[in-house]
């Protein structure tokens, strides 16, 4: 696939050169202070690679929707600190993006020393793919290098559109994302597993059509699979259900009869009578949920189950919580989900977002193969789909 065929900053001489790197800094913020800053990490190889060979590095990125207006809420300058610490030395914050700071401080920059430009959707046209707006871009530097997996899936300005005007070529946070999820997808250690949960089956059905022709089984939780109780016949209370995508999920499951891929469904549900942290709750078996209630998160047996059909997994790949997992009397799949792929042994990637988050807070982050920085992209990725931010960058010779 084209994707994996990418020049990469290895391929590229950057010594003496000035290049402009997309990362995706768009990390958790409380109050100015940054709660998670793994994305920030994932990208330092990538700029001591630059540092260390000589280039000149200025870095670009967004943060949150700032709806192409400048508005201090979305600032970098705390990634810029951030930065600065992690790299044990200054980084140079521009207070504009293609305007006279930006451009003078770019200009002045020298060799292996680091700079980061103002949040680029302070402009519309980053989201709009404006060639104008990334042609200035580009007059600041000789080479592009794209490091942002986690919004390689936006063609945008700073992701896409730069790569016409500059040599353009991929970091090392992109060549291991998609080396590790595309091996899996490419070439799993079998059984292949894969669990998703999350809310909603149609923000999902891409990956569940993609990983049906793979997988080995497929283990279906979170608030998605009220649908797929409904789509059976069962009640569901006032659980989050599609009801309009009950014949969505009975083509899902005869594709998983027809190929061969067992599908699990929750036999069991703690259920509560509000979507509250404190809320009234019990345990019920899947055919059982009463009127007024709604399903939270899976019950013990069905806890029981999945991590039970995760020994002696080859390859798990995991999005998407297993129920509510940010209130602690809803956390317990997501909790056991974790410690049964931790413990598995097989190949473990984990999709960003929501899964990452809960992995990380329930401390099992270090005992998986790999967990994505991507939350869009990284859905995108394993639906099949070609991401533009990759798709730009130059094919190797
Ligand atoms: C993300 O957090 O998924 C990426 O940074 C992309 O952000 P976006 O959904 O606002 O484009």
């Amino acid at each position: 696939m084209s994707m994996y065929n990418k020049k990469t900053i290895e391929d590229i001489d950057v010594s003496g050169k000035k290049v402009i790197a997309r990362c995706d800094f768009n990390v958790p913020m409380k109050d100015g202070v940054i709660t998670d800053d793994k994305r920030i990490v994932e990208a330092l190889p990538t700029i001591k690679y630059l540092k260390e060979h000589g280039a000149a590095v200025i870095l670009c990125s967004h943060l949150g929707r700032p709806k192409g207006e400048f508005n201090m809420k979305y600032t970098l300058a705390p990634v810029a600190a951030k930065l600065s610490e992690l790299l044990g030395e200054e980084v140079i914050f521009a207070n504009d993006v293609i305007g006279p700071d930006a451009k003078a401080k770019a200009a002045a920059l020298k060799s292996g020393q680091v700079m980061l430009l103002e949040n680029v959707r302070f402009h519309k046209e980053e989201e709009k793919n404006d060639p104008e707006f990334a042609k200035e871009l580009a007059s600041m530097a000789e080479i592009y290098v794209n490091d942002a997996f986690g919004t390689a899936h936006r063609a945008h300005a700073t992701t896409a559109g730069i790569a016409a005007y500059l040599p353009a070529v991929c970091g090392f946070l992109i060549r291991k994302e998609i080396t590790v999820m595309g091996g899996a997808l490419e070439n799993p250690k079998r059984p292949f597993v894969a669990i998703l949960g999350g809310a909603k089956v149609s923000d999902k059905i891409g990956v569940i059509n993609n990983l049906l022709e793979k997988v080995d089984m497929l283990i279906i939780g979170g608030g998605m699979a009220y649908t797929f109780f409904n789509a059976k016949g069962l009640s569901v209370g006032t659980s989050i259900c599609e009801y309009d995508k009950a014949d969505l999920a009975r083509q899902i499951l005869d594709k998983a009869k027809e190929k061969g891929v067992a599908m699990l469904l929750p036999v069991d549900n703690i259920i509560g009578r509000e979507y509250k942290e404190d809320t009234t709750f019990m345990r019920i078996y899947s055919n059982a949920i009463p009127d007024g209630w709604m399903g939270l998160d899976i019950g013990e047996k069905t806890q029981e189950l999945f991590s039970k059909s995760l020994i002696g997994a080859g390859t798990v790949v995991w999005n998407g919580p297993m129920g509510v997992s940010e209130w602690d009397n809803f956390a317990g799949g997501t909790r056991t989900v974790a410690k049964a792929v931790a413990e598995s042994g097989a190949v473990s990637i984990i999709g960003g977002g929501d899964s990452a988050a809960a992995v990380e807070a329930l401390g099992y982050a270090d005992k998986m193969t790999h967990i994505s920085t991507g939350g869009g992209a990284s859905l995108e990725f394993l639906e099949g789909l070609d991401l533009p931010g990759i798709a730009a960058l130059n094919d190797k010779d």
